[in-house]
């Protein structure tokens, strides 16, 4: 029989060999955000199987010690979380030099990874959720300190695979593999719902990776800023015909939320010059953003938050009002006051309904909670209730001039499972999407992730302000604002970002590029690294990006030719970039919209000035956004294809995309008409 001391005696990476005692119990600082209660319902079988689970990694010694106290973190938090193995009092991204590790790529990982616990970046960083609800890095503490431990032994030719969280081992690469393989949530398709994704967090064996809380690539609210500033300006232009050269002067935008994403909208549309009613049930979140300045001012009547809207509307000033209470309160005194609302929106965590993202109307936050702990199903029922008003309010406002476009937030789907079929188009199902565009229909996909636009981004790992001010000034002169409207707006953007004080957590920069911008500022990086003149950069990007995410509900939403429910691009493109030598490569269930309703992936590149660095960003740069543009291109999306031609003529004899035909739809449309009319088609049945 193998014993306890066997297993030990064959691993060196273990928590015993880390610490010389089990560490004492875990202090929590007072004022910091902690998360929810996520609804314990595991049988009693389930439970023994979850404590065995989190105990795998529990030297024998400290077992007994420490099993009471994590069945009680599972009974009364729902999941096990290991506080005591949490380094005390803050946690967050240092300069990489600080960080111990035998190649660069795993000294860089462990200040991603550390910036997404900050104090100041995370949600609940005690729970290691980074944002959107419950968007982890990792399951619990002591996978936390095993990952680190990998990391700083990490070799420059080995590559370390984490399955939801888990380090599962570092095995034998080479220099241009991977340093670290992340899944996230992946499960087989027939349990790939929400409730056996719960019963399998709950038992320690599924970890939710959001999109870059596991894929260890958030930056911040910021990283969501651009996006969110890019996407209404655009929705004002479809919607008002605002000139490309106009900013939002005078439009109101209502939406709620100020969370780890939502948190973004105040910010982006002062930036935009438009004004922003925020609504927000918890005043902690509130306080953060206006601490960082990201809001203006805060009140609690819906009358005073149109009123001071208007006058900053006729001043043609921006501001970002925070409204203390339900957006639902506030949408209802709008119909009731016939408030004109130009661009009217919602980022609360539909997403995560079950676990506390969306708080019903006529709750308070702390109600909302305890509620969630004592009776789940009443708490349910007052959130679908309140998800039907909600919706209602919005018909009437949109019926009154105001445009609403779902952000991705799985808004109009959990209308959909409160009982409203009239949300969907078809009137019954979700196949054809929602009477209203999600942002990435309308907006996003056609306008921007089209041509290959999307987040990317870079953190100056050796946390200088002046390393981040040289990065924004080279990549502003890699851009050609005069080649497309999305060029002028990135060029605004760049030009601008350090004036708008952006960052949270570690030196980092957002800045929407296409896969041809990527490719160039990504190299003039590399180059002021080898010539001195800044530190090392990581580069990434949001999984929410042209190739990297498949979700029907968000990102893939306005593809058309029926392959929006399939999953392969997001999981070629991972592939493709691991194949590629991106130094991360991730790809997780979920994200944004919630479990099995979308596949999602990301990258990171340590650049450190070398040439091995320059030929992996030759090479995987094109082929992430580009894959995505050849899939749009497929589904015949018009912006897709003009950007998939330019392409083969610019790439001739080396890549090459497959472009679809065109077809003369009317002539199809009559072809089949003719064949059920005829009667053939009874026939062949
Ligand atoms: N910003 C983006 O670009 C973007 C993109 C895609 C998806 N999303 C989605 O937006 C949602 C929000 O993301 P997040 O990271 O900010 O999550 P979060 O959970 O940090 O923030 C949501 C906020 O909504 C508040 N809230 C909940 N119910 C409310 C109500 N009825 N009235 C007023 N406030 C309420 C919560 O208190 C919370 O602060 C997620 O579903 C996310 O996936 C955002």
């Amino acid at each position: 029989m193998i014993t306890n001391s066997d297993i030990a005696s064959a691993m060196t990476i273990r928590l015993d060999a880390l610490f010389d005692r089990l560490p004492k119990p875990a202090e929590f600082e007072p004022g910091i955000r902690r998360a929810p209660s996520r609804h314990f319902n595991l049988s009693p079988k389930d439970t023994e199987l979850a404590l065995a689970n989190a105990l795998r990694y529990i030297p024998e010694a400290w077992q007994e010690e420490l099993a009471p106290e994590l069945l009680q973190e599972l009974t009364t938090m729902g999941r096990i979380y290991g506080y005591r193995f949490r380094p005390a009092g803050r946690i967050w991204g240092r300069p990489i030099d600080s960080y111990r590790g035998r190649c660069i790529e795993g000294r860089a990982f462990q200040v991603m990874i550390d910036n997404n616990l900050d104090f100041d970046v995370a949600l609940y960083p005690y729970e290691l959720v980074t944002y959107g609800e419950t968007g982890q890095v990792c399951q619990n503490w002591m996978q936390y300190r095993l990952i680190k431990a990998y990391l700083e032994r990490l070799e420059a030719d080995q590559t370390l695979a984490v399955a939801s969280g888990h380090p599962l081992g570092v095995f034998q690469s080479a220099p241009e593999s991977p340093r670290v393989i992340i899944t996230n949530a992946l499960m087989v398709g027939c349990f790939d719902d929400p409730d056996h994704w719960h019963r399998a967090a709950a038992i320690g064996v599924a970890n939710y990776g959001q999109m870059t809380a596991g894929g260890w690539m958030y930056i911040g609210p910021q990283g969501i800023v651009h996006g969110t500033y890019n996407t209404l300006l655009n929705a004002a232009r479809i919607t008002f015909g605002l000139a490309a050269d106009q900013d939002l002067s005078g439009i109101l935008f209502v939406s709620s939320g100020l969370g780890g994403m939502s948190g973004a909208q105040g910010k982006a549309v002062r930036i935009a010059n438009g004004v922003g009613i925020l609504a927000e049930v918890d005043f902690s979140r509130i306080r953060t953003r206006l601490d960082q300045g990201w809001i203006d001012r805060v009140v609690d009547s819906p009358e005073e938050a149109f009123r001071m809207a208007r006058q900053f509307q006729q001043k043609k000033q921006g501001q970002a009002i925070a409204f203390y209470g339900n957006v639902v309160d506030l949408l209802a005194y709008a119909v009731d006051h016939e408030e004109r609302i130009d661009l009217l929106s919602d980022q609360t965590s539909c997403h995560a309904v079950d676990e506390g993202g969306y708080c019903p109307q006529g709750l308070r936050f702390e109600e909302l909670r305890e509620l969630i702990r004592t009776d789940h199903a009443r708490f349910r029922s007052l959130v679908d209730a309140s998800l039907r008003t909600h919706f209602d309010l919005i018909r009437k406002l949109a019926a009154s001039g105001a445009f609403f476009f779902d952000y991705g937030n799985s808004f109009l789907k959990a209308v959909f499972d409160a009982g409203v079929s009239e949300v969907c188009r078809n009137g019954k199902d979700t196949l054809d999407g929602f009477v209203f565009p999600s942002y990435v229909e309308d907006i996003m996909g056609p306008l921007l992730f089209d041509y290959g636009y999307g987040p990317f981004r870079w953190v100056c790992l050796s946390g200088k302000d002046e390393d981040l001010e040289k990065t924004d000034r080279a990549a502003m002169s890699c851009i050609d604002p005069n080649r497309r409207f999305q060029d002028r707006d990135n060029y605004i953007w760049i030009r601008d970002a350090l004036k708008n004080r952006l960052v949270v957590g570690t030196k980092a920069r957002i800045l929407y590029q296409d896969a041809a911008g990527r490719t160039a500022i990504a190299l003039k990086f590399n180059e002021m690294i080898r010539n001195g003149e800044i530190g090392p950069v990581m580069l990434g990007r949001d999984h929410h990006d042209t190739g990297g995410t498949d979700s029907p509900f968000r990102e893939t939403a306005n593809i058309k030719d029926g392959s929006a429910i399939m999953a392969d691009m997001a999981t070629h493109c991972f592939v493709g970039n691991a194949a590629r030598g991106m130094s991360l490569v991730a790809l997780h269930n979920g994200g944004g919209v919630g479990i099995g309703k979308a596949i999602n992936g990301g990258f990171g590149l340590v650049l450190d000035g070398s040439e091995r660095v320059d030929r992996i960003i030759r090479r995987a740069m094109p082929w992430d956004v580009m894959c995505g543009v050849a899939r749009r291109a497929w589904a015949r999306n018009e912006g897709a294809i003009e950007t998939g031609i330019a392409y083969n003529v610019d790439q001739a004899g080396k890549d090459h995309i497959t472009l679809p035909y065109r077809v003369d739809a009317e002539r199809i449309a009559a072809l089949v008409h003719n064949h059920f009319e005829s009667g053939s088609h009874a026939t062949h049945r």
